[in-house]
C-alpha cells in the first residue's frame, strides 16, 4: 500500500503502486519489442560502466521481463525484484529459457526486503520515474548498498532546456497513465536524498535519459 505524495520539486504527477502495477500488468506481454531495443544502449553503456566482476552482489531494482538479466558476466550475483508480478514471471521465463542465474522477487522498490549494506551494486534501469516516490526508492537503494559500494541509476530526467523542462512538468501528470512521471528532477532527488552523483551521463538516442552513479 502505498501514499499518493503531494507534488514537490522532485516531481509534480501523483501515482500509486496499485495504478502502476496495473499498467506494467497489462503492457508485460508487449514491453520488449515496445522498449527493448530503444532503450537498450543506455542498458549496455550502464553495463559497462558497473563492469562487475566475479562475485559481485548486484541487485537490480525494476527487473521488469529482465532485459538486462542476459548482460551480466555469469559470475556476478544477480538479484532482482520487481512490483508486477506479470513482468516477473517473463523475467522468469528469460533465466530459465537462458539458464541463467538470478534470484527474483516480487517486491516494492520503497520497501526492500534486504539487509542493510547487502550488494555491492544497486542498479535502477528505468525505475525511478516510474515508483510513487522516487526518493524513499532512492534511499533505500543507499540503504541495502554497501559501504564502498556504488548506486547506478538509468533514467530519464527533466530537461535542463527551460521550454522542454516546462512542458515535461506540464505532461506528467498525464504521462504517469502510460507508466512514466517526465518531470523528475535530477538534482532536486538526488539533493533531497543527501546524496552526491560522481557521474552524470547522458545515454540513448535522443540523449534524453541520464545515467548516473553515486559512491557509497
Ligand atoms: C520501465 S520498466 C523497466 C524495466 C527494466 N528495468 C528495463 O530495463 O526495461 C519499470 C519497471 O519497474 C517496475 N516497478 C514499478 N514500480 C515499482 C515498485 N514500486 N517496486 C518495484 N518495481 C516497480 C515495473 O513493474 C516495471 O517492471
Amino acid at each position: 500500500m502505498s501514499v499518493m505524495k503531494p507534488p514537490s520539486e522532485v516531481s509534480v504527477a501523483g501515482v500509486e503502486n496499485a495504478f502502476v502495477e496495473r499498467v506494467y500488468d497489462k503492457i508485460s506481454s508487449v514491453y520488449d519489442v515496445a522498449f527493448g531495443p530503444i532503450l537498450q544502449p543506455g542498458r549496455l553503456r550502464a553495463m559497462a560502466v558497473m563492469a562487475p566482476g566475479p562475485g559481485t552482489r548486484v541487485l537490480e531494482v525494476g527487473v521488469g521481463t529482465g532485459l538486462n538479466l542476459s548482460l551480466y558476466p555469469k559470475a556476478c550475483q544477480v538479484t532482482g525484484i520487481d512490483f508486477s508480478q506479470r513482468m516477473l514471471s517473463r523475467a522468469e521465463e528469460r533465466v530459465s529459457r537462458e539458464g541463467l542465474d538470478a534470484r527474483l522477487f516480487q517486491m516494492d522498490a520503497a520497501d526492500l526486503r534486504f539487509s542493510d549494506n547487502s550488494f555491492d551494486v544497486v542498479y535502477a534501469p528505468y525505475v525511478i520515474s516510474v515508483v510513487p516516490d522516487p526518493l524513499i526508492v532512492l534511499k533505500e537503494m543507499h540503504r541495502v548498498c554497501a559501504g564502498g559500494g556504488r548506486l547506478i541509476v538509468l533514467n530519464h530526467f527533466r530537461s535542463e532546456w527551460p521550454v522542454l523542462s516546462r512542458l515535461e512538468r506540464w505532461l506528467s501528470p498525464l504521462t504517469v497513465h502510460v507508466g512514466f512521471k517526465s518531470d523528475v528532477d535530477r538534482d532536486a532527488l538526488f539533493g533531497d536524498a543527501g546524496l552526491w552523483p560522481s557521474s552524470v551521463e547522458r545515454v540513448n538516442r535522443p540523449r534524453m535519459w541520464s545515467l548516473v552513479t553515486v559512491r557509497k
